[in-house]
C-alpha cells in the first residue's frame, strides 16, 4: 500500500476526518481501534519498569484508545501534544491550573462561557490569582489592560450566547510581547471553521461534548497546545489525574468521522434560519457573525472557514419588564425545540439567555435574548416551529 499519511497531508477535511488518528494495521485490519479499559499496565522486568521504557505504563497517561483520539485531534489542531478532560469545563480549568500561580493576573474576554467565569471568580481568586474581563472587540487596544503580573490571555470567539467576534491574531501578538500565554475556546468553530494555532494562540480549548460528539450523549474536553507550552500543559495533567474514559474517547473519535458533514449541514439551516429571523418585524436583531450585519462580520470574514449552528436573536419587546414573559410565552409555544442546555447534537434547542453576569458587554436593550442552537431535522419544520413560538410571544 502506499503512504496513507502522506495522501492525507494534503486531502480534504471530509477525507481526513475519515482516516485520521488509528492506524487499522495496527489492529489486525479492524476499522476502528480498540476500547482500552485499563488502570495497570504490565512491564516485562525490573528494569523496563524502572526506566518505563514502554509506551504505555498506566491508564491515567494514555492507552492506545485515548492516544487514536490525540492523534486525531493534533491532526486538526496542527498541535505539538493533546490532552483528554472529563467534559469541556475542565477543558478550561485544566489549562488555567496548568499555566497561572498565586499572585498572577488573567484577562478573560467578556463575552465568556458564564462557568468560566465562575471558575475565575470563586477557585481562581482563592489560589491568589486576579482577573479582569475585557471588551472582546479590544483588539491590539489590549496593551492597555496588560500589567507586569498578567500571564494569561484567555480568549473565546465568537462569545458565549451573544456571539462578539475577537482579533485573535492582533490579541495573540500583544499578549506574546508581554510574555503571555494565549488560550482560545474554540469550541463553536471546531479546527474545521478555525485553527486557533495558526493565528497565535497556544492553547486550543474544545468541548469535544458538542460537534464531536454530535449526539448529546457524551461528555468530553480537549486542551491542544503548541510545541512551547506542550510539556507544561502535559505535566499539569498528569499532576492533577484528570483523565477521559476510553468508551467515550472512543465515542469522539466515532463522531469526528462524521463531524464535517454534520457541520455543513448545521451551518446550512442556520444561516436559513438566521436570515429569514433577520427580515422579520418582531425580531429586533440577529446575532450571528455571519450575517454581514453583525458588528464582528468582518473579523469572521477574514478569519473563519465557515460558521456552525448556534446563534441568538433579540425578541422585540416594548418594555423591559415584559422581557421575561416574552422570552418564556416563545419557548412555551415550541413543540419540535427542546428546552435545554448545551448544543452540537442533532436536535434543536433554545433557551432565553441570562446576561446580567456580563461587566464590559451590556445585554442588548430592545427585548430577550433567545439563542436557538439548530439541529440537524427539515429546516421547514424548524421555521414551523419558531413560527409558532413567535405568534405565541406576539400575542401575549
Ligand atoms: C463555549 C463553551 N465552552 C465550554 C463548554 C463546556 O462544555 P461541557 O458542557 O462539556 O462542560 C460549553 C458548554 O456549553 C460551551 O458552550
Amino acid at each position: 500500500m502506499n503512504d496513507k499519511k502522506s495522501f492525507l497531508a494534503g486531502a480534504g477535511a471530509n477525507t481526513r476526518l475519515a482516516h485520521i488518528g488509528n492506524d487499522p494495521s495496527d489492529y489486525h485490519g479492524f476499522v476502528n481501534p480498540p476500547v482500552v479499559h485499563a488502570s495497570t499496565v504490565l512491564f516485562p522486568n525490573a528494569r523496563t519498569m524502572e526506566t518505563r521504557a514502554q509506551k504505555y505504563t498506566y491508564g491515567t497517561r494514555g492507552t492506545p484508545t485515548t492516544d487514536a483520539l490525540c492523534e486525531a485531534i493534533d491532526e486538526l489542531e496542527g498541535s505539538a501534544g493533546t490532552i483528554l478532560v472529563p467534559s469541556g469545563l475542565a477543558a478550561v480549568t485544566v489549562p488555567f491550573l496548568a499555566f497561572l500561580a498565586a499572585g498572577d493576573h488573567a484577562l478573560i474576554v467578556d463575552s465568556v462561557y458564564f462557568p468560566t467565569r465562575h471558575f475565575c471568580d470563586t477557585m481562581l481568586k482563592r489560589l491568589g490569582v486576579s482577573v479582569d474581563y475585557y471588551d472582546p472587540m479590544i483588539g491590539a487596544g489590549i496593551e492597555s489592560l496588560i500589567k507586569p503580573n498578567t500571564k494569561l490571555v484567555h480568549t473565546e470567539a465568537p462569545g458565549s450566547n451573544t456571539f462578539e467576534m475577537q482579533d485573535i491574531s492582533a490579541i495573540s501578538a500583544v499578549a506574546h510581547r508581554h510574555g503571555c500565554v494565549v488560550t482560545m475556546d474554540n469550541t463553536w468553530a471546531t479546527p474545521l471553521y478555525f485553527k486557533p494555532l495558526d493565528h497565535g494562540v497556544d492553547i486550543s480549548i474544545h468541548a469535544s461534548t458538542k460537534y464531536p460528539s454530535g449526539h448529546s450523549d457524551i461528555l468530553l474536553g480537549t486542551v491542544s497546545a503548541n510545541a512551547a507550552h506542550w510539556e507544561q500543559l502535559k505535566e499539569a495533567n498528569i499532576t492533577l489525574g484528570i483523565c477521559a474514559s476510553p468508551d467515550d474517547s472512543y465515542q469522539i473519535l466515532r463522531g469526528l468521522r462524521t463531524m464535517g458533514v454534520r457541520l455543513d449541514r448545521h451551518q446550512e439551516s442556520t444561516l436559513n434560519i438566521a436570515r429569514w429571523l433577520e427580515e422579520r418585524e418582531d425580531v429586533a436583531r440577529v446575532l450571528h457573525p455571519a450575517l454581514p450585519s453583525f458588528p464582528g462580520h468582518e473579523l469572521w470574514k477574514r478569519d473563519f472557514a465557515g460558521s456552525s449552528g448556534i446563534f441568538s436573536f433579540v425578541l422585540k419587546t416594548d418594555s423591559p419588564d415584559r422581557f421575561k414573559a416574552k422570552a418564556h410565552a416563545f419557548l412555551d409555544a415550541l413543540s419540535l425545540f427542546g428546552l435545554g442546555y448545551s448544543w452540537g447534537g442533532f436536535e434543536s434547542l433554545a433557551l432565553h439567555v441570562g446576561l446580567s453576569d456580563r461587566k464590559v458587554c451590556k445585554a442588548p436593550s430592545e427585548g430577550p435574548v433567545l439563542r436557538l442552537q439548530i439541529g440537524l431535522e427539515d429546516v421547514a419544520d424548524i421555521r414551523k416551529d419558531i413560527e409558532a413560538g413567535l405568534a405565541a410571544a406576539k400575542s401575549m
